[in-house]
């Protein structure tokens, strides 16, 4: 599947609000002066957005469902809970990686859907091609999500010398046919 942004309407699918409410903060991408947001936050799936996705489980569902359906095609399975990631501004850079190395199998598709404007350091940084070692930005606003062949080509991030904080959620998700299962994977 090619790289592709995909629009969706922002505010059908409170993942912003609920965010916002979550962490006591009225702006995401100033999450980095929050010393009490930072001091809980662990990792992708040890924090407080995903300690409180069930909260937001079955806007999730209907996401998946009304904006990735409709626009992919079918979908046999598909990652719940996503991955919540904060990229806190003045820190933080992830090692340039294609998840096959870490045992993702062929097939399996990368949402990532930024909740936050996001560009330069402060975003996801893809390989253009498989192979060629060349990165690119990816500029995207809210209301937009990303898909891409996260199991073959490259990608990483960059210490945020932005002044935004980006938060952002991602899954996989296997084309085929459905109903779409969610799974843990
Ligand atoms: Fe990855």
């Amino acid at each position: 599947m090619q790289t592709a942004i995909l629009e969706y309407e922002f505010d059908k699918y409170p993942f912003y609000r609920w965010a916002c409410d979550v962490l006591q903060i009225s702006c995401l991408d100033q999450a980095h002066q929050e010393r009490r947001v930072k001091a809980s936050n662990r990792g992708p799936t040890f924090n407080q957005l995903a300690s409180s996705f069930e909260m937001i489980k079955n806007v999730y569902h209907d996401f998946l469902l009304e904006v990735l359906v409709k626009q992919v095609g079918e979908i046999a399975t598909y990652q719940c809970p996503p991955s919540f990631r904060f990229h806190y501004c003045g820190l933080g850079s992830s090692v340039f990686h294609s998840d096959r190395e870490f045992g993702v199998e062929d097939g399996r598709i990368n949402v990532w859907v930024p909740l936050t404007p996001v560009w330069g350091d402060n975003s996801l940084w893809i390989e253009s091609k498989v192979g060629s070692g060349q990165y690119e930005a990816v500029n995207m606003k809210p209301g937009q999500l990303l898909i891409f062949d996260g199991v073959n080509l490259r990608h990483g991030s960059r210490i945020n010398s932005t002044s935004a904080t980006r938060v952002s959620f991602d899954l996989r998700f296997l084309p085929g046919k459905g109903p779409a299962v969610p799974t843990s994977y």
